[in-house]
């Protein structure tokens, strides 16, 4: 038998020509790809040992199939050594806690702390030779101290299979004490020699520096604007001298998430982390959050505040019972002869994965598997009588999705419940399908238009049925015709002006050159503002200037020596031929993102009181964090056409509160309509 050789594993299954043929029929028949698919991994099931289970002592339990070789910490459930390839731990075994789940949490008014959700009782859920899942796990005590939360983390190990599925079910209970859970997630520390090599997609990919090039006191690095980013000055690996290293560079959202993590160039060998469903993420498709970066560190990120601050429901009532299952995620390790083969044999196992979902080897009663799942579908349609007056648009490339009733929008801060979302087609058709049973609202949001839609009823998902929603139509805000525009209503400020990092502080990866489309990933862009407008601030002439090039991606404060900070006036000028002064116009601000601003609105009369306060918002620090949006918002504001004049006006966007550097707003979209039927 060949599974005992190093070499004959996982990873060579790459480069066999049935596994590519294989590959490259599934993307052109999906729908038979399932079944050519199982018959290629039962080829390979022949070939492998069973799957064993051990125990070791009295707190080790040791699951092996023949590829992977896994240690677990029992009853805590900690995973302590994956043995793979050769290599006796692939994780971290200078440290503890390298293979592990944890939650951020508090009481409300108190201080927050960190669970390792270490379970008190180990169980086998099931054991044949084809798979074992096995469960650690603890149940709250009223009297106990600690988060209270039910806590069963399972892990499944399959023969012939390279890899671990992991998921945890976390429940409260009616009558438990209020808490915030701010992040849950798990986390996996590799072994620091072995792995060099991070990627987290087709064009993130970089050798990483080691974690002990980050240690300010030695030399190595010296401080920046907060502690996650630090100038390597002395790296051992002479390549990365110059460049910033910080892990909010490596953020990828959620519906992009599929697979990334790190390459031993010297093993060949891969370890990753594969999301194969959004379902149990929460806050909607774009939510950004973290992935790989310096440790060597590998994430499963289920929930946290990045990117969108407390503005989300963070907040787990005594008198709300919750239940919810995160994952399963899967741990995939790979061993092959090049990079560049290792990363595209984990994106190859991430498509199977995928199309695997919802998987059906999953032993716990609260993962439904497909047939205790329902369907919705439907098309979407846009009206907006000034861009086409008579038809129905398409709601081309929409994202669609089902998260709990709410109003519209609300799934962008709804943080407790499974979500669903896929892409409708260029004619707005879309199918969400393997859904969990339950009642959801249906929402949407289309690319090229502002604001949220929600469709008028409930939905409520039983196992096994369809529903068709049959023709929807979103009807985006709209007052009258366009009298300019700056931008384009999709949620990011990524058309916006991108400047070039400080030529001191950048990272390599992001340069023009190598990633255009990533440029706003660098460190210190928001600073690069105080360079390009040292005096005066921005001002923007509608019909006249390029939003490309002259509107800053960033409405941030101005550097005003001694680590101070000052607030910063906008200004659109244009021109109206003609102004009603009896009607109302309507200045539409959307916000791609807002840290900690009172953004403040003048039209013409920048002495007299604002026209428009937003007041105190935004927590999603999505400027600090090269993130191109947080949260969405959108304001519409009425301009009495009395504040208007035929010639020149000018609209003044101040930033109200002069605090920080990363204190700001990223604008999605501005527009000024005229009155209606005008
Ligand atoms: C990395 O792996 C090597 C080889 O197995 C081992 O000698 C070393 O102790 C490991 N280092 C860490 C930090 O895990
Ligand atoms: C374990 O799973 C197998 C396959 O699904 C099933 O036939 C068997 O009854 C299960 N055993 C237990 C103890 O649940
Ligand atoms: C609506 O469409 C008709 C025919 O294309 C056109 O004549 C008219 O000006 C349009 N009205 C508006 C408000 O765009
Ligand atoms: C990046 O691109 C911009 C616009 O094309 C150009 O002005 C700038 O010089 C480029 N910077 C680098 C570092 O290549
Ligand atoms: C900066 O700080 C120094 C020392 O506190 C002070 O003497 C100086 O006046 C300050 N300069 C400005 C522009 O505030
Ligand atoms: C109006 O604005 C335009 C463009 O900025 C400028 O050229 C013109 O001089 C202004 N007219 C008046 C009367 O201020």
């Amino acid at each position: 038998m060949e599974y005992g050789a190093p070499g004959m594993k996982a990873g060579r299954r790459v480069l066999t020509p049935l596994f590519v043929l294989v590959f490259l029929l599934q993307g052109v028949h999906s729908q038979t790809s399932r079944n050519k698919f199982n018959i290629a991994k039962a080829g390979h099931k022949l070939a492998s040992p069973p799957v064993t289970l051990k125990k070791v002592g009295d707190n080790q339990v040791v699951v092996d199939n023949g590829i992977i070789d896994v240690t677990f910490s029992s009853p805590q459930g900690l995973i302590t050594r994956i043995k793979y390839n050769g290599l006796n731990n692939v994780l971290n075994d200078q440290i503890e806690n390298r293979g592990y789940w944890d939650v951020v949490w508090y009481k409300p008014g108190q201080v927050s702390s960190t669970d390792y959700l270490v379970g008190t009782k180990f169980d086998i859920v099931n054991q044949t030779s084809e798979q074992i899942e096995i469960s650690f796990s603890r149940t709250f005590s009223q009297r106990g101290s600690g988060i209270p939360l039910n806590v069963d983390k399972r892990y499944i190990i399959r023969r012939g299979v390279s890899g671990i599925y992991m998921y945890a079910v976390l429940e409260r209970l009616i009558g438990w004490p209020d808490v915030d859970m701010d992040q849950i997630r798990i986390v996996f520390k590799l072994n620091t020699t072995k792995f060099d090599f991070m990627a987290v997609s087709d064009n993130r990919q970089k050798i990483m520096p080691f974690d002990t090039d980050r240690d300010i006191t030695k030399g190595r690095a010296s401080p920046l604007a907060y502690k996650e980013a630090v100038h390597l000055i002395n790296p051992q690996n002479h390549m990365l001298k110059g460049q910033v290293d910080d892990k909010y560079m490596y953020s990828v959202e959620n519906k992009d998430n599929k697979v990334h993590g790190w390459i031993s160039s010297d093993q060949r060998i891969g370890f990753w982390m594969i999301t194969p469903s959004d379902e149990f993420h929460a806050c909607g498709p774009i939510k950004q959050d973290l992935t790989s970066h310096v440790g060597p560190t590998t994430l499963s990120m289920f929930t946290s505040v990045h990117y969108a601050g407390k503005d989300m429901n963070t907040n787990y009532k005594s008198k709300e019972p919750w239940k919810k299952v995160f994952g399963p995620v899967f741990v995939y390790l790979n061993s092959a002869s090049s990079r560049n083969l290792l990363w595209t044999d984990a994106k190859r196992q991430m498509v199977s994965e995928v199309q695997s979902w919802p998987y059906d080897f999953v032993k716990s009663v609260d993962y439904p598997l497909h047939h205790q799942r329902g369907t919705v579908k439907g098309q979407l349609f846009v009206i907006d009588r000034y861009i086409k007056n008579v038809t129905y648009l398409f709601g081309q490339f929409a994202f669609v999705g089902l998260a709990l009733p709410g109003e519209a929008g609300s799934w962008q801060t709804e943080n407790k419940g499974y979500q669903f979302w896929t892409r409708a087609d260029k004619m707005g058709m879309f199918t969400i399908a393997n859904v969990r049973p339950g009642t959801y609202s249906l929402y949407a949001w289309v690319s090229g238009f502002i604001g949220d839609y929600k469709y008028v009823r409930d939905i409520t998902i039983t196992p096994g049925r369809e529903i068709d929603v049959g023709h929807i139509v979103y009807v985006p805000p709209r007052n009258g015709p366009t009298l300019w525009e700056i931008g384009q209503p999709d949620r990011t400020a990524a058309e916006f002006y991108i400047p070039d990092p400080d030529p001191t502080l950048f990272t390599k990866l992001y340069l023009n050159y190598s990633n255009p489309q990533d440029r706003f990933r660098q460190y210190g862009l928001w600073d690069r503002y105080s360079v390009l407008y040292p005096r005066n601030d921005l001002v923007f002439t509608a019909g006249v200037s390029d939003y490309k090039k002259d509107w800053f991606y960033a409405h941030v404060n101005r550097k005003a020596g001694n680590g101070t900070y000052k607030a910063t006036t906008w200004q659109i000028k244009f021109n109206l031929k003609a102004v009603i002064q009896t009607r109302i116009y309507t200045l539409r601000i959307a916000l791609a993102a807002a840290s900690t601003i009172d953004l403040l609105v003048w039209v013409n009369e920048v002495d007299s009181k604002p026209l428009f306060i937003t007041g105190l918002i935004g927590r999603d620090n999505a400027i600090a964090r090269h993130g191109i949006h947080g949260l969405y918002k959108l304001y519409n504001i009425d301009v009495h056409g009395k504040l208007l004049r035929v010639g020149n006006n000018t609209i003044f966007l101040t930033h109200g509160r002069n605090s920080d550097s990363f204190s700001g707003v990223m604008y999605d979209y501005l527009r000024l309509e005229g009155p209606s039927g005008v």
